[in-house]
């Protein structure tokens, strides 16, 4: 299948992400936001991360301009009925994304691959919401999207073959590289790394070891580029509890449990990075 339009639902971290490496990649994006706000924060965090790689030498202004130049921001979803693969990266909610489903479908031809870039939520669960079940598969890239090599494909139990590879394709295209995983809470990545995640907090909350000896040593005794805090941080603690919760509400075990402390900051707002405070303060 030619792919030369890519519509991309969602404009956030994620999403706009995402809306970058294809650009880059060469393909004409179409990205859609809840309302004009969304829609120009989104493109901002597009043009900053771009703005970044030049200043780092990683990409030539010119074809950032070029790359931008293939980016339009809408808030109409039937604005995506000429897109050749689609990617979903709303907010991390099942009935949302269901929606959003729905639309898509109605919206796009229907041998047009739709795909969820969820960290947790089943894709069986999102395909229900379409009548091409064969076509829809999770396809899950990882913050920063510009940086991380790995994508995750997940087909569910209904994806057919075609999809799969085509999604592949796409996926190299970028410059990446595509690990299938099965429709599991997780997949593989979030699976082992939220476990993780979760335990550090506990070590943190249980006052085992200071928050910065907790990061320095996995940084320094494990070579990870970041301490479990500043990556919860860094990932966002709302959605590093939404998907703790989707783990523990699976499998019933205790080790996908919810620290206290994780849930009271999420209620608290304090959820990392992007508020400004997490297990850090930020400027
Ligand atoms: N475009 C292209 N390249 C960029 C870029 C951009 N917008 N921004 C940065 N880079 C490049 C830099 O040039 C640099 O490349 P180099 O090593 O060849 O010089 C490299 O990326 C690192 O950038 P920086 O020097 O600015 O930053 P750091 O060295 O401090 O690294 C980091 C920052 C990449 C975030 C690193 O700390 C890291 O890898 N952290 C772990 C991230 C991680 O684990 N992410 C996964 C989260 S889980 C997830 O996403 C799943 C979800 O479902 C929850």
């Amino acid at each position: 299948m030619d792919i030369k339009k890519i519509g991309i639902v969602g404009c956030g971290q994620m999403g706009s992400g995402i809306a970058e490496v294809c650009a880059k990649a060469g393909y004409e994006v179409t990205v859609v936001e809840l309302d004009d706000p969304a829609l120009a924060r989104g493109l901002g965090r597009v043009q900053k991360s771009m703005a970044k790689a030049v200043e780092k030498g990683k990409l030539a202004p010119a074809d950032m301009e070029a790359a931008l130049a293939r980016i339009t921001g809408t808030v109409r979803i039937e604005d995506l009925a000429d897109s050749d693969f689609v990617v979903e990266a709303v907010y991390e909610d099942l009935p949302t994304k269901q929606k959003v489903f729905a639309d898509l479908d109605r919206t796009c031809p229907p041998e047009v691959i739709l795909t969820t870039n969820t960290s947790s939520i089943s894709i069986a669960a999102i395909a229900s919401a379409t009548k091409r079940g064969d076509k829809v598969l999770g396809v899950h890239f990882f913050n920063p999207v510009p940086v991380m090599k790995l994508v995750e494909l997940v087909p569910s139990l209904m994806t057919g073959e075609s999809a799969i590879a085509t999604a592949r394709g796409f996926v190299e295209s970028l410059g990446k590289t595509a690990v299938l995983a099965k429709d599991s809470p997780g997949f593989i990545v979030n699976r082992l790394l939220v476990a993780y995640l979760l335990d550090a907090i506990r070590v943190y909350e249980q006052g085992l070891a200071s928050r910065d000896d907790i990061d320095a040593a996995m940084q320094l005794g494990a070579n990870h580029p970041m301490g479990p805090l500043a990556l919860s941080d860094f990932i966002g603690l709302d959605v590093i509890k939404s998907v703790a919760d989707v783990f523990f509400q699976e499998y019933g075990e205790a080790r996908f449990k919810s620290p206290p402390l994780l849930t009271r900051m999420v209620t608290a707002g304090q959820l990392g990075r992007k508020t400004g405070k997490g297990f850090y303060d930020y400027k």
